[in-house]
């Protein structure tokens, strides 16, 4: 008999972390012990989650912009559970499924300039597919793409990857990568030039840095693609179904991509999906005889939970206006922390689109606070946003990321159902933590001791 899951769960908790150092990864296990965040949480439920003590929490990361929905959306759960129940054929492999059909149908419904979807299982192979596609239908083998871009961590995506922490060690990537600066135009065409480019791929606001694009940096550059007979690529696996406050983040720029990358949010967080949105021309280059029919591909894409979660996802973002409610909640935060600048001298800028947002800290002024941030900052770039993460967390219960590998900036990146008493919440939450951190000698700068030291042991 199989084990009850259940009974499983609830008997081996209080090995969670002991398992995972000895069997995962060690390291991980680590770092939630460095930072407190080792509460063990047990049940997830909308935005929020609730730790082994049922003290709740709201969730400002929604396992890296997966749980646009918020978590165990009852409608995921039943189209998931129909599924289950159907004694559905699934992956015949040699026949083709309606529900791929229907989620294809109803993805390019919202996206009417592309004609063809090729599902995939995660991000990383939607961008692997994207630069096999893009080389196929060009003859080319070079692919652009900005600094500070992440794209996955799989080969393909790696060696598109703008940040050095992620790239180094597994080097050599693959060749004929071209590294450029986001919203430089120039660095753009001079790559196109030489007509080697198969394509030109960016995220529309970049993950890491929250980066937002000049006001015509995308359709400019859209334009330079086509003038040099390279394909652009929107990214939208992080800004997409929504979360921007348009169902693609483009939109905001009126673009007309050659492919749209989806994942994360499409599947509701419960099964991995991913999807290249295209061209048929650029379709018709991969996929262009009998014979190739198969010629990419991966075993579990379009597999039934998968495609029924997708569908799901779709009604659920339109029937609950998770759109409408990505830009209101968004401009409601983006105001309350543009306020918070005038207040706070470390507070340097706040910046994002609906339910995107970056808070952006820098050097202080004042003389006070000019010797803890540097003594800080020259033990470790980056470490002050773990002085507001981790009290946002411990006394506050929201639970932040900072944007990536030695940022200033905090990202936060919530289900797109928050709600006004939520904002509230992240508004009066951020307030008190970063008055706490203009506070010198405070409790704020004690941990910043702490952590510093902590810091200085490990390399020890
Ligand atoms: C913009 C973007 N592209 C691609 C990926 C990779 O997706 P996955 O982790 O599903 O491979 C991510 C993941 O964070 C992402 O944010």
């Amino acid at each position: 008999m199989t084990d009850d899951i259940t009974a499983l769960i609830a008997q081996r908790e209080p090995d969670r972390y002991a398992l995972h150092s000895r069997h995962l990864n060690e390291q991980m296990v680590r770092v939630l012990r460095a930072i407190g965040y080792d509460v063990g949480f047990s049940r997830g439920q909308g935005q929020y989650l609730y730790d082994r003590q049922e003290v709740r929490y709201l969730d400002l990361l929604s396992g890296f912009g997966v749980f646009a929905l918020g978590r165990n959306h009852p409608a995921i759960r039943d189209a998931l559970k129909l599924v289950l129940d159907s004694d559905l054929p699934n992956l015949v492999q040699m026949d083709v499924s309606v529900l791929a059909g229907i989620l294809a149908e109803r993805l390019l419904e919202r996206v009417p300039f592309l004609d063809k979807v090729f599902f995939a299982n995660s991000g990383a192979e939607a961008v692997e597919a994207a630069i096999k596609f893009a080389r196929a239908a060009t003859g080319r083998p070079g692919i652009v793409y900005c600094d500070h871009a992440f794209h996955g961590l799989s080969y393909g995506a790696l060696s598109l990857n703008g940040d050095d922490t992620f790239r180094s060690g597994f080097e050599p990537l693959l060749p004929d990568c071209q590294r450029i600066p986001f919203n430089d135009l120039f660095a753009l065409e001079k790559a196109l030039h030489s007509r080697k480019i198969a394509a030109f791929i960016v995220e529309p606001i970049q993950g890491k840095g929250v980066n937002l694009p000049a006001d015509e940096y995308l359709r400019s550059a859209a334009e330079l693609c086509r003038r040099y007979g390279s394909l652009f690529i929107a990214d939208e696996i992080q800004t997409g179904l929504g979360r921007t406050g348009r169902f693609l983040a483009i939109e905001h720029w009126n673009v007309e991509p050659d492919m749209v990358l989806l994942a994360k949010a499409l599947s509701g967080g419960h099964v991995p999906v991913g999807a290249v949105l295209t061209r048929k021309r650029i379709f018709e280059r991969v996929f262009n005889r009998m014979d190739r029919a198969v010629v990419h591909g991966s075993t579990f894409a379009k597999n039934d939970l998968a495609m029924a979660a997708g569908i799901a996802t779709l009604d659920v973002i339109e029937s609950e206006r998770l759109i409408e409610n990505a830009a209101r909640a968004g401009e409601r935060l983006m105001r309350a922390f543009s306020k918070m600048t005038s207040r706070y001298e470390l507070l340097h800028d706040v910046r994002g689109k609906g339910l995107m947002i970056g808070i952006e800290f820098g050097p202080p002024q004042s003389f006070k606070l000019k010797a803890s941030w540097n003594l800080l900052e020259t033990a470790n770039k980056g470490l002050f946003c773990q002085l507001i993460t981790i009290p946002l967390f411990k006394d506050h219960k929201l639970l932040a990321q900072v944007a990536g590998h030695g940022s200033h900036t905090i990202k936060l990146l919530p289900p797109l159902v928050v709600s006004d008493v939520d904002c509230e919440w992240i508004e009066k939450a951020f307030d008190d933590v970063i008055a706490a951190s203009h506070r010198v000698p405070g409790a704020v700068w004690s941990l910043g001791k702490t952590l510093v030291e902590h810091a200085m042991r490990v390399r020890a």
